[in-house]
């Protein structure tokens, strides 16, 4: 869209900056965008003119959700795990291995359709970020063309090379180590930012993990991982040695976990350097114990909310849907969930020009069918995003 933007009427404005409590609130404001940036946020009474006009009609409008952790490259779907489940079956990750199967034999057009039709119903929820990870390929081949098709879709893309050591390799893990530092790392990073290593029981040691993120790191990529998931584990501890951006599902955590990641405050106050992403379709999903994020946000560990979708373990693209689970289950308020679904996922991907709404930053807003923020853990379930628009273009 050429020329300026003007969206006026906003009844309730987040805008994670300078404003009324946590989430920077303004009242009665408007947002001038050119150029797919955000010039100017002030009263609606004294907004400039502009070429195109979005009225809010007194609806609450914040940024576009920021969801940092996402599966999106994959094929078929694991439905009747997930029924077997919800009749007492424990999630256990072994299913990883089905959808390496499916995602190996499938095209790369099927491949492509899956992203963008998942990237299409995030985006009419809200996200206008996505980071999408490798992860059911395995082979050089695979990992690469599946980051080669997420790179089509978003910048914020993952090698997760390190999921699981995949059937052929079960009895000789340490090739498999070598294989993902090596060929597959190489082939891997030209459409990669981010590394990650699955650091569980059952998928990678911490030896392991480390030795595969110090090589991601060597060739120039951020590391994020997911930790202490399914039990304790020493994931979360490597994420902080290894100033890792976020580590993320933190379900199960030590009081050390927690100092630690608490220790890597900024001195100026504004959180902490590595980021815990609680991702609670998981939980939901698995039917597992929520982790509790007060126990975090207390002691002034920033926290990001994400979906983690995934045909396992969580099959939601949906950021609302995991901001009213937050409130709900994880002891975050509203405006908590809020912000970590916005800045805190910035913040998990080390980004400042997104999950905000100042003069500088990206034009990603959400207008909602509603008065409030609040309505989107109160009206769970509610298709409440009216409009998107993103990088100044209405969606
Ligand atoms: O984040 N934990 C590892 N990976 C995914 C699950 C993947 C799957 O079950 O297919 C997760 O939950
Ligand atoms: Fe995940």
């Amino acid at each position: 869209m050429s020329g300026s933007l003007l969206v006026d009427n906003i009844g309730e404005l987040v805008t994670n900056g300078a404003g009324e409590g946590p989430l920077g609130i303004r009242r009665d404001a408007a947002v001038l965008v050119e150029a797919g940036r955000v010039v100017w946020v002030g009263p609606s009474a004294y907004a400039p003119a502009a070429d195109h006009h979005v009225d809010a009609g007194g609806a609450a409008v914040l940024p576009g959700f920021v969801d940092s952790h996402a599966h999106l490259v994959f094929a078929g779907d694991r439905a009747p795990e997930f029924a077997a489940r919800m009749a007492g079956q424990p999630y256990t990750g072994g299913g990883i291995r089905t959808t390496v199967g499916a995602t190996r034999a499938a095209t790369d057009e099927e491949l492509r359709a899956t992203v963008r039709r998942l990237r299409g119903e995030a985006l009419r929820q809200g996200t206008t970020t996505m980071e999408i990870k490798s992860g059911y390929g395995l082979t050089v081949a695979d990992e690469a063309r599946s980051l080669r098709i997420a790179a089509e879709t978003s910048t914020e893309t993952t090698f997760l090379g390190a999921h699981v050591v995949p059937a052929e390799y079960a009895d000789r893990p340490d090739d498999y180590v070598g294989l993902v530092c090596g060929p597959m790392l190489a082939a891997a990073a030209p459409y990669a930012k981010w590394i990650d290593v699955f650091c569980e029981r059952g998928a990678f040691d911490v030896d392991h993990a480390r030795a595969i993120l110090a090589c991601g790191q060597a060739a120039g990529l951020g590391v994020r991982l997911h930790a202490n998931q399914l039990g304790p584990g020493p994931g979360v501890q490597l994420g902080v040695e290894l100033d890792a951006a976020s580590v993320d599902h933190c379900t199960h955590l030590s009081d050390a976990d927690v100092a630690a990641l608490a220790d890597t405050a900024h001195s100026d106050g504004s959180g902490t350097r590595t980021v815990a992403t609680l991702l609670p379709g998981a939980e939901f999903s698995t039917r597992s114990p929520y982790p509790d994020a007060r126990r975090l946000l207390d002691v002034g560990v920033t926290v990001a909310l994400a979906t983690d979708c995934n045909p396992g373990s969580s099959y939601t693209s949906s950021m609302p849907f995991c901001v009213a689970l937050a409130v709900r289950e994880m002891r975050m308020t509203p405006a908590e969930a809020v912000w970590a679904a916005t800045a805190g996922g910035a913040r998990a991907l080390r980004r400042d020009d997104i999950g905000v709404l100042t003069p500088g930053a990206r034009a990603d807003l959400v207008v909602l069918d509603a008065p409030s923020h609040l309505h989107l853990a109160y009206r769970p379930g509610v298709p409440l995003i009216r409009q998107v628009i993103r990088n100044g273009v209405p969606q």
